[in-house]
């Protein structure tokens, strides 16, 4: 019989279920691409964050069973341990000469992007201070600045005007400002010129989540070479886990900030370190980033032909020039039905709903990577048109 703790969690489960809000994992039975095969069925898949098709490229693999010959699997110990390998050390000097917030910037890796952001926010900020936050920050973000303990001010979406009040009346002695840089389930770049202007203004900390730039933007280095953006208030991050087709993280600063994270940030002291051969095969997709020009030229054209083809669907297309092209649906149940339409026509297509976006804005969030073709993109428009004509 279940014991009452058992069935307080088989009520919430089941009344999750009831509001369309269930989620599944779906073991995938090849390697991530713009093709893969699920339940026994190949899907055409807009579904990754591999965003240049570099998740299952040969070079990548290759340069993960060389590194694998050479340094094992595991880095068995955390950093400070014995867990530091040459493969990281290269990995972050590589990092901060391609992405240069500042002058003389230094780079950490990190095992994940959520570890990055909880380590970089729950260092900076601290009891008694301040984090200003867009509403729709990724929730590693949000989490970080919970484990900082300092007050937490949402501003929303893009407002400006009230984050500029929100600085104006806060008497916090640190204040952080903290953003996406490229919103995950929006597509669209944050105001990051305005942002660092206010952060100049209230001697606040600027903190960017490239998670979603990075190796698309900016020739690669991410959001802040896009509009060309440099100081020594910006602690940038991203993971290695979308563009870089890997996993793990890494956060770009001033070397001051990054020492004080190597000495105090637990989510970067206890834990164990990265595999180096992640870190090995990691440097291969940042020269990828850096010289392959070609990749990121594909996924614009795919870009703009999505756009263009999706202008007379029923749900609306966000404002994003990204990878990120999501088709707002409204109702969860609604776009769990589209999502289905999808992948019995043979596409994948993630309906995102609440709580990761907010209520009613449940949508279909297509990524779109370099390794899809100007034809996949083609066939999902028409997929797509054929399910808004049988809802006509
Ligand atoms: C904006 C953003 N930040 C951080 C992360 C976390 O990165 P990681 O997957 O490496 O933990 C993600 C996604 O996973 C993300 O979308």
């Amino acid at each position: 019989m279940a014991t009452a703790l058992i069935a307080g969690l088989d009520a919430a489960l089941a009344a999750r279920r009831a509001a369309g809000l269930e989620r599944r994992r779906h073991p995938i039975a090849s390697p991530q691409g713009p093709r893969v095969t699920v339940d026994g069925r190949e899907l055409v898949a807009f579904a990754s964050n591999d965003y240049l098709g570099l998740a299952n490229d040969p070079a990548l693999v290759e340069a993960v069973r060389d590194a694998a010959s050479r340094w094992g699997v595991g880095a068995g110990a955390s950093h400070l341990i014995c867990g530091h390998f040459e493969p990281h050390e290269a990995l972050e000097t590589e990092l901060a000469a391609f992405i240069v917030p500042c002058a003389g910037a230094r780079a950490l890796t990190f095992s994940s992007g959520y570890l990055a952001n909880l380590a970089i926010l729950s260092t900076l900020a601290g009891r008694g201070d301040a984090v200003f936050a867009d509403r729709l920050n990724h929730a590693c973000l949000n989490d970080g600045a919970q484990l900082s303990r300092a007050d937490f001010v949402r501003y929303p979406h893009g407002d400006m005007d009230a984050l500029e009040r929100a600085l104006d009346g806060s008497k916090a002695p640190r204040k952080i400002i903290a953003t996406d840089a490229v919103f995950s389930m929006d597509g669209d770049v944050a105001p990051l010129p305005r942002l660092l202007e206010l952060a100049d203004a209230h001697d606040a900390w600027l903190v960017v989540d490239d998670a979603h730039g990075f190796g698309v933007l900016g020739e690669g280095r991410g959001s802040l070479a896009h509009f060309g953006l440099v100081s020594e208030r910006i602690v940038t991050m991203a993971t290695l886990g979308k563009a870089a087709g890997i996993a793990g993280a890494f956060v770009v600063a001033h070397p001051s900030v990054i020492e004080t994270l190597v000495q105090t940030a637990r989510p970067y002291i206890y834990t164990t370190a990265a595999p180096p051969l992640l870190a090995q095969a990691a440097r291969t997709a940042l020269a990828i980033i850096r010289d392959d020009a070609g990749r990121r030229a594909h996924l614009a054209g795919l870009i703009q032909q999505f756009r263009d083809g999706a202008r007379g669907l029923p749900w609306p297309l966000l404002p994003s020039l990204t990878a990120i092209q999501p088709l707002v649906v409204g109702d969860s149940g609604a776009a769990m039905r589209v999502a289905e339409a999808l992948r019995a026509r043979g596409f994948w297509v993630p309906a995102i709903r609440p709580p990761t976006v907010p209520q009613s804005t449940a949508r279909l969030r297509v990524s779109l990577s370099a390794a899809h073709s100007a034809d996949d993109v083609a066939a999902l428009l028409a997929a797509l048109r054929s399910i808004a004509a049988g809802l006509a």
